[in-house]
């Protein structure tokens, strides 16, 4: 931790805490080392360690933020990746290892943990990591349900009167098939459990939502995660991704982003975790940012609430905008991966700060300040994705797509013989920031005219929607 400059002799009591901090104390005593250091933190008398847990382009979205971010000297992230490097000290413990990220942070002794994906949190990491007293941003394993489990989720939505899509839930093949035949299509079909992004069929006939129910139910499709599936209505509209930092009884509206699901230009071909993304999105009005806080996130924290579940973390909604108004989509537990990837590039708050005060329910710490200009990420996968394809091919020409005015956040690479290869599905996230997304866009695209890698490849029309407003 390095100080700041402020009173020589709170600098000075913050270095001998520091310093006891190294010696071999007792656990308690360290504990009440580190919350003395993390008050210090707080009145920027001493700055802080984050540790960030996960390994994807969000990730390294948000290490280079909190890199950036004066409440921050050092940034640690398990299991990070070569691009995350750059930025922090990668450790090497899965994002799903709770046991491994527990020894992590007692051995570390961060000031704060960010929790990246949603997996970790569904596993209770949040619950373990605050019961020996850390300070966490991510929600406990009861609220990370709401991701974690599609039909508690709508069974929450329809209890606080949430706008969702009508919905059925089932564990019984013959039974979803009744409800699919008796709807008709289009009609939507999810496995209830964590599919990374791919869970989900909108089919445009009967017999593909009735196949793919089936496949789900019989542990084909996605093993425990399809044993229940919900049958949805299939609504109409633009997409658009809410986010919000929550804090107990704090909700705090980012601004808008749009990610884009489809795999192919034009939104076509099948659901992935996300192919690109922009912010802020022009679809979202402010009249449409109200509504979606007053009438989504507020009501969904308060059912939580009246079931003693409290949130802490980012609570993500996918709306549909349709002509009733905004409807629920999903909700998610953690930011949006890519739309992390514009959003931190446009933050201009402290990160460390914000979300060191939404861990510690201290609402006047949260504030938000954004750069006016949108940024757009353009997302470059394994050709293959969202199925299999091929590893350890060699990526070249990254120095040069970023000396081209972009920001590229790692996703699935990994490092082989001193050379960035692939290593997983979604690799690359290419940004920029810029007057309008017209021009974030001609950045991106020229810039990805200087990567050399022949295995990859990426959408188009990434902000097609928001281009098409610009120029109205
Ligand atoms: P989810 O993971 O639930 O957000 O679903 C992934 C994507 O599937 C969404 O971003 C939508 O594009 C689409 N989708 C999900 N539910 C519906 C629905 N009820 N109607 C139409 N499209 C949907
Ligand atoms: N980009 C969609 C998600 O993060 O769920």
């Amino acid at each position: 931790m390095i100080s700041r400059a402020l009173s020589a002799r709170s600098r000075g009591i913050a270095n001998i805490i520091l310093n006891r901090l190294n010696a071999p104390l007792h656990i308690a005593n360290k504990l009440a080392s580190v919350r003395a250091l993390q008050k210090f933190a707080r009145q920027g008398v001493i700055t802080m360690k984050v540790l960030v847990v996960g390994g994807g382009g969000r990730e390294h979205a948000l290490c280079w933020k909190l890199k950036r971010s004066a409440s921050v000297s050092e940034v640690i992230c398990a299991p990070g990746n070569p691009g995350i490097a750059r930025e922090a000290r990668c450790i090497a413990v899965a994002a799903e290892d709770i046991d491994g990220l527990m020894q992590l942070a007692r051995e570390e002794q961060p000031a704060l943990v960010v929790v990246g994906p949603e997996a970790p949190l569904v596993k209770g990491l949040a619950d373990r990591l605050r019961s020996e007293g850390f300070a966490v941003y991510g929600p406990d394993q009861a609220a990370a349900e709401l991701e974690g489990n599609k039909a508690f989720s709508k069974a929450l939505m329809a209890e606080a009167g949430v706008p969702t899509a009508r919905f059925e839930t089932h564990t019984d093949a013959d039974a979803a098939e009744a409800c699919i035949r008796a709807w008709g299509a289009p009609i939507v079909v999810k496995a209830s459990g964590l599919a990374a992004g791919k869970g989900v069929i909108v089919a445009q006939s009967v017999e593909e939502a009735v196949n793919a129910a089936r496949d789900m139910l019989s542990g084909n499709a996605f093993g425990a995660a399809g044993a229940q599936v919900v049958i949805e209505e299939c609504l109409v509209g633009e997409e658009a991704s809410c986010l919000f930092i929550v804090s107990g009884d704090t909700i705090l509206p980012l601004d808008s982003s749009q990610d884009h699901k489809a795999l192919l230009d034009g939104d076509k071909g099948p659901n992935t975790g996300g192919m690109g993304a922009y912010s802020p999105a022009p679809c979202v009005t402010p009249e449409i940012a109200d509504t979606v806080l007053e009438t989504i996130a507020r009501p969904i924290i308060a059912a939580l609430k009246a079931r003693g579940i409290e949130f802490i973390g980012t609570l993500y909604a996918g709306v549909m905008l349709t002509g009733d108004g905004p409807k629920t989509l999903e909700f998610n537990v953690r930011f949006g991966d890519p739309e992390c990837q514009p959003l931190m590039s446009r933050l201009r708050s402290d990160l460390g700060e914000v979300l060191l005060a939404a861990a510690e329910k201290r609402p006047h710490g949260i504030t938000l300040d954004w750069d006016p200009r949108p940024a757009l990420c353009v997302v470059v996968a394994s050709d293959g994705y969202p199925g299999s394809f091929e590893k350890g091919q060699r990526i070249g020409g990254l120095d040069a797509v970023e000396a081209a005015g972009t920001t590229v956040f790692h996703a699935g690479t990994a490092e082989k013989d001193g050379a960035i290869v692939n290593a997983g599905g979604r690799v690359l996230g290419v940004t920029a920031l810029a007057d309008s997304v017209a021009d974030a866009r001609r950045t991106v695209y020229r810039a990805l005219e200087q990567l050399d890698w022949p295995g990859g490849f990426y959408r188009t029309d990434i902000g097609y929607r928001a281009i098409a407003r610009e120029e109205a």
